[in-house]
């Protein structure tokens, strides 16, 4: 039996920036879907704690994790984030700022706390990866993305990660400087919403509370990632493309609840018994994903507290073997 740690390691951003292996992190947040999908993970629901009178909220994400391979012990954590979006304006600090603790099952020592932000983009970004690996049309030539802000650079750069440098970029933002300066980064083109809509693989992270993109300007063959809708209300398709599509969720309750397929349940234009099912359920091969060229697929992601605690274990694991990060001893 090895020893088991003793300390908690303390990783900052830009220790996580440095450890971060996209390719890793897909393969990880993979797992992760797979253990969900067959009941070797917990994750209850995300607590929510209303500060209105601050202006903001907080969310605790807990999540364990089974054993997933002789090298992938048990694991558990928790994210707690906030989301102020008044934060930049008011006091010149950033709208999100998450810390994630991460923890041993066995012995309950915490393992690490790492800086949650980048953890969170990183994992949002890997699981539109393995999505459009799962769901996505053979050869994808094109890849769009609607919003060009933190999460679209992360799923560039997982999708990099899965499909090479061989997908055409067509990057879309309301605001154009940004479609501008995420384009020059990923080496792409900036197009209208519909053009970044037209492509192969569309990956949409906005904000929005109405639709951005028209059913007319998705493809047939056509695999979209919608990933910026995460709290009732929030949409960014129109809710006519759900109706042509085969809709696959991260987790029933969160999606059904903020993810979306939100607006159109509550609007009654979309019903529950028309998802197909879970992307895990897709990868552990309990239901079929794409079912010829033409389709069209999404993948309606909330995001959820499994991807963390496996990306936080392979970035723990990664700063231990480089000596990354500041031992810390603070609960013994
Ligand atoms: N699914 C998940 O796991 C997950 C994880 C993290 C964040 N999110 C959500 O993703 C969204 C984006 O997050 P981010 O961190 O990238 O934000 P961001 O602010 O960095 O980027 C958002 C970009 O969208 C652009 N935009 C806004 N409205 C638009 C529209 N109608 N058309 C085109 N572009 C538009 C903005 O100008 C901005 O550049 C948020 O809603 C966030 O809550 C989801």
């Amino acid at each position: 039996m090895t020893e088991p740690a003793r300390t908690t390691l303390v990783l900052t951003r830009a220790d996580v920036r440095s450890l971060l292996s996209m390719p890793r992190a897909v393969e990880a947040v993979e797992q992760a879907f797979v253990a969900y999908a067959t009941e070797a993970a917990q994750m209850p629901p995300k607590v929510y704690l209303s500060l209105g009178q601050h202006g903001g909220d907080f969310r605790a994400m807990p999540s364990y994790l089974a054993r997933r391979s002789a090298a992938e012990p048990p694991i558990a954590g928790v994210k707690w984030v906030n989301s102020h979006p008044d934060n930049p304006k008011k006091f010149g600090l950033p709208s999100v700022m998450g810390i994630y603790i991460l923890s041993d099952p066995e012995t309950a020592l915490p393992l690490a706390i790492l800086d949650g932000t980048l953890l969170t983009a990183a994992r949002t970004g890997a699981a539109a990866a393995v999505a459009s690996r799962a769901l996505s049309k053979k050869q994808p030539k094109t890849m769009g993305f609607v919003g060009c802000g933190i999460q679209a650079r992360t799923m560039w750069e997982a999708h990099r990660a899965v499909f090479g440098d061989s997908l055409r970029i067509i990057g879309a933002d309301s605001d154009p400087a940004a479609a501008e300066k995420f384009a020059r980064e990923v080496g792409g083109t900036v197009g209208s919403v519909e053009a970044a809509a037209g492509c192969d693989i569309v990956n949409t992270s906005t904000p929005g509370r109405a639709p951005a993109v028209r059913s007319a300007w998705v493809k047939p063959g056509a695999h979209i990632n919608a990933m910026g809708a995460d709290a009732p209300g929030k949409q960014e398709l129109d809710a006519d493309i759900l109706d042509h599509a085969k809709v696959v969720i991260d987790d029933h309750h969160q999606a059904t609840h903020s993810g979306e397929v939100n607006v159109a349940l509550e609007a009654g234009t979309f019903t529950e018994d028309r998802i197909h099912g879970s992307l895990g359920d897709v990868l552990a091969k309990k239901i079929p994903g794409r079912s010829g060229e033409t389709e069209i697929t999404i993948f309606d992601s909330k995001g959820l507290a499994i991807q963390d605690v496996a990306l936080a274990w392979v970035l723990y694991q990664e700063a231990r073997s480089r000596g990354v990060g500041a031992a810390l001893s603070i609960v013994l």
